[in-house]
């Protein structure tokens, strides 16, 4: 049994009514079994937009994610926890005390540029178990493409550096994309992989140099594309057309892509919310009822945040919600994803 674990197994002996945590959390806020926290060690700049976030779980986090794989972290600025998914860049290690996180700060960008500019060290953050299925099958692949572009080098990066910790680099050709040579993220230490692994091939496009890289000249850059499982992140128009050259050729089962956003261009009525019994809210129609819930105080689940994961998932008790990617409107009965709806008048979510 784990110190934590005797703590709270002893404190639950003498503490009634109050939960064994409440009195863990006096000691120590990163020791509660509710909810995972974690404290920021330190903000690493890696780009003038960019950087890397050292975070320190608290007790029993088991450092066992899979490369690729991202968190949940939870801020809290004034008053409001405000959650955000990030990939890890640090790749899995039961040695390890910190995991990272690696942000770029988006213009106009409200929880990236407070995580990469104002966040300080020794503040707690709330932390959701990683998941996500972009990881690497093992053993890896004999033969591996990995597409790149901005921050999308996160999740590959946690792969890469698993693959050369352990020694096991498969034949990797890696083509990865900034807008300027100033921004390009983790370009050293890239450069170095490449030097120090034979089977690892980096080209690096700088977007201002040689003009965009798009999915014709990636599939010309490596010619046996075909040949290889490709692992791609980026932005969406560079996802669309990886999607739609891997379909034409007929290769899509081996294609795994990552995405960061999804497009919200519909708008609801908006209504009034009950969550459960408990909590209500009024919701304009763009707030999606994830964002709602968790301003009104809810517990509520999620994963991605992006439509993606389903972990959002609850029953519509009654009224209509509306999904903001495509406007579909779901009725009483149904079960919705609260990350991409919005109310579409008076609704109830069994939750
Ligand atoms: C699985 C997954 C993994 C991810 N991993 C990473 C990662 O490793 N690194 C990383 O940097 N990001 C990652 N992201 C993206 C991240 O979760 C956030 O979406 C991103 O940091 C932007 O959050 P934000 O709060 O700064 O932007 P928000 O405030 O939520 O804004 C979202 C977008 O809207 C734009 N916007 C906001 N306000 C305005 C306005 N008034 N006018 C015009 N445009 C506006 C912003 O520029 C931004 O592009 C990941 C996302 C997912 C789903
Ligand atoms: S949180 Fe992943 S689909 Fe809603």
């Amino acid at each position: 049994m784990s110190a934590t674990d005797l703590l709270r197994n002893v404190a639950s002996k003498l503490t009634t009514p109050l939960l064994p945590d409440d009195y863990t959390r006096l000691l120590n806020p990163l020791w509660t079994a509710r909810q995972n926290h974690g404290v920021i060690v330190e903000v690493r700049p890696e780009t003038a937009d960019a950087a890397t976030v050292v975070i320190k779980p608290g007790w029993g986090w088991r450092f066992d994610h899979q490369a690729g794989q991202y968190v949940g972290i939870g801020v809290q600025i004034d008053g409001r926890w405000h959650w955000r998914s990030y990939s890890l860049s640090s790749p899995p290690s039961r040695d390890a005390e910190t995991i990272t996180v690696t942000v770029k700060a988006m213009p106009e960008g409200f929880l990236s540029t407070h995580l990469v500019r104002g966040l300080a060290p020794g503040t707690v953050v709330r932390l959701a178990l990683p998941q996500g299925e972009f990881v690497l099958p093992s053993p890896p692949p004999a033969k591996l493409l990995f597409w790149t572009g901005g921050s999308g080098i996160t999740p590959v990066m946690a792969m890469l550096r698993q693959l050369a910790r352990r020694d096991e680099m498969p034949d990797v050709a890696h083509v990865h994309s900034a807008p300027t040579r100033d921004s390009v993220i983790f370009g050293s230490e890239l450069e170095a992989l490449g030097e120090a692994h034979p089977s690892y091939s980096l080209l690096t496009n700088i977007d201002a140099e040689s003009g965009l890289l798009d999915v014709e000249r990636l599939t010309s850059a490596v010619p046996d594309w075909r040949e290889r499982e490709a692992w791609i992140c980026g932005p969406a128009p560079m996802l669309k057309s990886a999607e739609r050259k891997w379909r034409e050729a007929g290769l899509t089962e081996r294609l795994h892509i990552e995405r960061f956003s999804t497009e919200l261009s519909s708008s609801a009525s908006g209504g009034h919310v009950t969550f459960g019994t408990l909590k209500e809210a009024d919701l304009d129609g763009a707030t999606t009822l994830l964002e709602g819930g968790e301003a009104a105080g809810v517990n509520m689940p999620f994963g991605c945040r992006m439509g993606i994961c389903h972990t959002c998932v609850v029953p519509l008790k009654k009224g209509r919600v509306k999904d903001l990617r495509d406007g579909h409107e779901y009725v009483e009965g149904q079960r919705i994803q609260t990350c991409v709806t919005a109310a579409a008048g008076d609704c109830i979510l069994d939750i």
